[in-house]
């Protein structure tokens, strides 16, 4: 695969951890154990291909209805990546987490604003949506804008005001394990992303599948509303 500069953010949603482990007779842990690796491996190989931005799709605010114990166990994996971030992560790419950090514990929010502290001015990006919700996102954009007092709203004001507003839009969002809907994710900015859908599960995912897709996208002809 050649490098590219036509993609500057891709994002994606990692869906089918749990039917992954399920089909080799494990609990559903087991699926976001496997699917916390790919989501290092993927993002590492599109930095690699030369796309500056890339934003995954953890958890989003509806996941806290999920049993307990499968909440417990991703919040253990972000845990474990929070304290392996800094290590495991290319010197030129800072950290931004989508969402509200209110219904973390104290230790997680440190660590998460620690993070993106200590790597804010990075050129590259890892967006990581936790606890992320695309309604909510455009909800606190226009509460902040009032509490500064504004009453009357532009464009460039939403996209200058939400979580994301760090990264330009994405230029492809990929959605793994068959299901093919945007699910509350990237509602603002994703009005003139090019959509990809496979039913491969997230830990099955390779490299090879996701040259595919940026081949495909090299050969959609984008026209943003234009002729
Ligand atoms: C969707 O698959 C996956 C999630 C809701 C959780 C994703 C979490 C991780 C990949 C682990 C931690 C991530 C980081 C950033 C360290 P699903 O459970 O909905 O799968 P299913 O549709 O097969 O049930």
């Amino acid at each position: 695969m050649e490098m590219q500069n036509e993609i500057k953010h891709i994002a994606f949603i990692m869906d089918g951890n749990g039917r992954w482990a399920k089909k080799r007779m494990m609990p559903r842990e087991y699926g976001h154990t496997f699917g916390a690796k790919k989501f290092k491996e993927v993002a590492s190989h599109c930095y690699e291909l030369g796309i500056p931005n890339v934003t995954f799709y953890a958890f989003s605010t509806e996941n806290w209805k999920r049993p307990a114990q499968e909440v417990n166990a991703i919040m253990k994996l972000f845990m474990n990546y929070l304290d392996d971030a800094k290590k495991s992560l290319d010197k030129d790419v800072g950290i931004v987490f989508l969402g509200s950090k209110a219904p973390f514990s104290a230790e997680m929010r440190e660590k998460m604003e620690f993070l993106e502290d200590e790597t804010r001015t990075r050129p590259k990006k890892l967006c990581i949506a936790i606890n992320y919700g695309g309604r909510a996102e455009i909800v606190d954009a226009v509460n902040k804008l009032i509490a500064e007092g504004k009453t009357e709203f532009t464009e460039d004001d939403i996209t200058n005001n939400i979580y994301s507003g760090v990264c330009p839009p994405p230029d492809m969002i990929v959605r793994t394990g068959g299901e093919m809907r945007l699910s509350n994710f990237l509602m603002w900015q994703s009005v003139y992303a090019e959509l990809f859908f496979t039913d491969t599960l997230w830990p099955d995912l390779t490299d090879k599948e996701i040259d595919g897709m940026i081949e495909q996208f090299n050969n959609r002809k984008r026209r943003f509303g234009g002729v």
